[in-house]
């Protein structure tokens, strides 16, 4: 059902889908389909449509690793070459719970640990369970794993660039402040990795704010949708004459933090240790056209905080070196989510872009990419006037068009940053669509205004 329901989603992208089987995408048994990732999505949620969302208070997270605060538990790993000895350790008080070669781990009250080791037990390992849960459970809520994290959005695109070598690389283009690099898959049929191309560029960002998981989503599985129809003819014009950049995760430690007991934390900013201790630098006021204006905040409490100096994050610093590196980048998106939106510059300042021909090329633009997804066209600081961000330095700097898009949901009520799995389907499909029509037009946006 979900499998014929997706099939029609997909045929309605193109009205001509063409079978990408064999050919020279390499067979391989690990290769990834976009119908599975997203089946898997919507399967998880046919199984059970009443999965709550994860952002209503009432649902009790079992991975909730401050319920364990005063717990007297202790995680133990010992060693117990075989199962009498590992009866003895059961004796003791040990909750068995994984045995690897000579060593056994699980749960024991501290009121046990003393037995245990007067039965002759060597303890390797000992934490408190709370702090074992926060170490081990670094993940989405249950209800929300069909969501990337950092090490699966890997997985996810070194799968595809590996099954699709002639035409797609990953590489970092830098690391986080916290050591993470930040990959990127690049489509090119001509190059690869780091080398300059001439072809007109066009670039796919998610993530700049950690809270915001859905926008990793859109253009991770973009990604994998486009190498999977690589050969569907409007696919294949763009793969052979256009360079494609796509960094689903820019704030990867912000990202990961916000997942890291398996509950959110409602992050934005990226994990830069401020010298007062305060955490974080909005990579999204970081920018340096017209930094540190109105909008943004100097406080480094703020969830706004614009940092020291434009530029001041490596995040920031490894996006600006890549833009600057190449200039044939001629369009832009970067994912937030959310509330619907198709945003243009200027997001700084009230005025509207004074070039009259770039003005109606952003409007025409921002207007087609809207007509797919539902959401509402507008210039950026119509929402709010906001300094420091994206799109207002690529477009400044290298006069790349560049739109933020604000993803599903419209509003808090349908779940605001935590809108569960149920709309990671739809949001993909259409954002899509929009996608598509953006390479439509990255060899020159001008030609959107006609003659
Ligand atoms: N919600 C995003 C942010 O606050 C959108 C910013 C769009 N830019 C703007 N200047 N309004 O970073
Ligand atoms: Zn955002």
């Amino acid at each position: 059902m979900t499998k014929v329901l997706l099939s029609l989603f997909l045929a309605a992208i193109f009205v001509c889908p063409v079978e990408s089987k064999g050919n020279n995408i390499k067979e391989n048994e690990e290769k990834i389909s976009f119908h599975q990732l997203l089946q898997a999505v919507s399967e998880e949620y046919v199984k059970n449509p009443s999965i709550p969302d994860t952002s209503q208070p009432k649902v009790v997270n079992p991975a909730d690793v401050s319920i364990l605060a005063g717990d007297n538990r202790y995680w133990v790993t010992i060693y117990a070459s075989d199962k009498y000895e590992r009866t003895k350790a059961l004796e003791a008080g040990l909750d068995i719970v994984e045995i690897s070669g000579k060593q056994v781990s699980g749960i024991i009250h501290a009121k046990s640990i003393k037995t245990l080791e007067e039965k002759g037990f060597v303890i390797a390992l000992k934490m408190t369970l709370s702090e074992y849960a926060q170490e081990f459970f670094k993940d989405f809520p249950p209800n929300d794993s069909a969501y990337h994290n950092y090490d699966e959005m890997i997985e996810v695109l070194q799968k595809i660039a590996d099954s699709n070598k002639d035409i797609a690389s990953l590489f970092s283009i830098g690391k986080s402040i916290e050591g993470r690099e930040i990959w990127t898959l690049r489509i090119n049929s001509s190059v690869k990795g780091t080398q300059s191309s001439s072809k007109p560029g066009a670039v796919f960002m998610g993530a700049h704010h950690a809270r915001e998981h859905l926008s990793v989503e859109v253009p991770l599985l973009y990604a994998v949708w486009l190498l999977e129809n690589r050969n569907n003819p409007d696919v294949k014009k763009y793969i052979d004459t256009l360079d494609i950049y796509i960094m689903p995760m820019v704030n990867p430690d912000g990202a990961e933090y916000d997942i890291s007991t398996g509950k959110y934390k409602w992050q934005r900013k990226n994990m830069r240790v401020n010298p007062d201790g305060e955490i974080g630098v909005d990579l999204n006021r970081n920018y340096a056209y017209r930094w540190g204006g109105p909008g943004a905040s100097h406080s480094t409490w703020s969830d706004t905080y614009c940092g020291p100096a434009a530029f001041s994050e490596p995040e920031t610093q490894a996006i600006k070196k890549f833009v600057e590196e190449r200039d044939n980048l001629k369009t832009l998106i970067s994912y937030h989510s959310y509330s619907e939106l198709v945003l243009y510059p200027w997001g700084g300042v009230d005025e509207p872009i004074a070039n009259e021909k770039d003005r109606k090329v952003f409007i025409t633009m921002a207007q087609e990419m809207a007509k797919y997804t539902g959401y509402k066209p507008q210039q950026s600081s119509d929402l709010y006037v906001a300094t420091g961000d994206t799109t207002d330095w690529t477009y400044a700097a290298k006069g790349i068009f560049s739109f933020t898009f604000e993803i599903t949901p419209k509003s808090s009520y349908s779940g605001g940053f935590y809108p569960g799995i149920k709309v990671i389907e739809k949001t993909v499909t259409d954002n899509i669509k929009s996608a598509m029509y953006l390479l439509s037009v990255t060899h020159n946006p001008y030609s959107v205004l006609g003659k």
